[in-house]
């Protein structure tokens, strides 16, 4: 056969004739003609519901793995979206488990695979690498058993290309896709979550390469932008904690780049559908000391406790992105103004953030 399972586009040469197909098959096989079918891991997080939104706009057939699909406070805002009734299935899958993505990666012509657990305290260390690391693999495998597959998008991080001793960087260094971050100085500064997203993007390009699988990667720097679950992850947490005045957080992170989580998604949908697309791509608008934002943000929502200023515990830092590979494909960055707009909209929408409520 031509076809993927449950993909009924490709191949109608094989189908009965025309008049006896029932009606409701066609509708279905109409739907499917426009967009195949895709699926996306961890579909109930941050930046996947809104790649799961933006794909079901463009058309496709989206098929969500999460760990509990019957946790409504968790997934009822997908169900929410436009093209969710019709073109949406969530299914239980868990990256810990081996085989688990089996029948819904079987389902498929493209991977998204964007769940990977952000933990940021030292204990989850083993299980963050786990999940990582072997949940990547354990999703790549279910990947290699299906010969329909077209393409891999993994979800990586920018933290996989400029941790490292910043004084091997010559000033205003502008990173790109070559560029890595270095195991032992993360390993060596406690930061788990880089090493993981380091050695899980590394072992998927090792992987993909000696089964022939056809793998891309986006690196969003830190993602900012509407939630569209009333549950807050870690990274919208962070945000919420800078706007009631805590300091912790963005004084460790220092000097950080900063992208629209819409524009993330449409980073993940466009090298999807680039045939030429290939390798790496950083997805970033701009890079900002913390300062600098901290300044900013303080000037634009006077009426929240922002830090004025905060301090400096990495020295001097003054890398910066180049992001003229995605920039080719054709996408264009909102600027950081209009990311922290739309993530104050939403954070008051949701009932975290009252102007002027430390
Ligand atoms: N947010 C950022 O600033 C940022 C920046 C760069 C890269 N990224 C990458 O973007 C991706 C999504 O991050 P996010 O910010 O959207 O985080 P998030 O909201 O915490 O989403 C992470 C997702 O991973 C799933 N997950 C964790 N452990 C799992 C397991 N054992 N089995 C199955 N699913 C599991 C979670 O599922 P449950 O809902 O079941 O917990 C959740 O849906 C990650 O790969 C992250 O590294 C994020």
């Amino acid at each position: 056969s031509c076809e993927p399972p449950n993909l009924l586009s490709t191949c109608q040469t094989e189908s009965p004739k025309g008049g006896d197909i029932p009606e409701h098959f066609q509708l279905q096989r109409m739907a499917n003609t426009s967009k195949g079918k895709v699926c996306v891991t961890g579909a109930s997080g941050f930046v996947a519901s809104w790649l799961v939104k933006r794909l079901l706009e463009s058309g496709y057939h989206v098929l969500g793995t999460v760990r509990d699909p019957g946790n409504q406070k968790k997934v009822a805002h997908l169900w929410n979206l436009a093209g969710a009734k019709e073109r949406l299935e969530l299914v239980r899958a868990d990256l810990l488990e081996e085989g688990s993505f089996d029948d819904a990666v079987m389902a498929c012509e493209g991977i998204f695979h964007t769940a990977s657990p952000i933990i940021t305290n030292a204990d989850s260390k083993e299980e963050m690498l786990d999940s990582a690391i072997n949940g990547t693999l354990n999703v790549l495998r279910s990947c290699k058993k299906n010969p329909f597959l077209k393409r891999v998008v993994l979800t990586s991080s920018s933290s996989t290309v400029r941790l490292r001793d910043e004084a091997e960087f010559p000033p205003n260094v502008l990173l790109d896709e070559t560029s890595w971050s270095s195991v032992e100085f993360c390993e060596s500064i406690q930061i788990w979550y880089a090493v993981a997203k380091i050695l899980a993007e590394k072992s998927a390009w090792e992987f993909a390469k000696e089964n022939n699988i056809d793998l891309v990667a986006v690196l969003p720097t830190f993602v900012i932008g509407p939630n569209l679950s009333p549950v807050l992850g870690p990274t919208a947490s962070d945000v919420l904690g800078l706007f009631k005045g805590e300091t912790e957080k963005f004084t460790i992170f220092g000097r950080m780049g900063y992208v629209h989580i819409d524009d993330v998604a449409s980073c993940h949908i466009l090298v999807y559908e680039t045939a030429g697309a290939k390798g790496r791509y950083i997805c970033n608008s701009a890079v900002l000391g913390s300062d600098e934002l901290v300044a900013l943000l303080a000037k634009r929502f006077p009426s929240f406790p922002i830090p004025k200023s905060l301090p400096n515990i990495h020295g001097e830092q003054t890398y910066g992105y180049n992001t003229s590979k995605i920039r080719k494909l054709g996408l264009e960055f909102r600027g950081v103004e209009e990311m922290f707009d739309d993530s104050v909209e939403s954070l008051k929408a949701h009932g975290y953030l009252r102007e002027g409520a430390a």
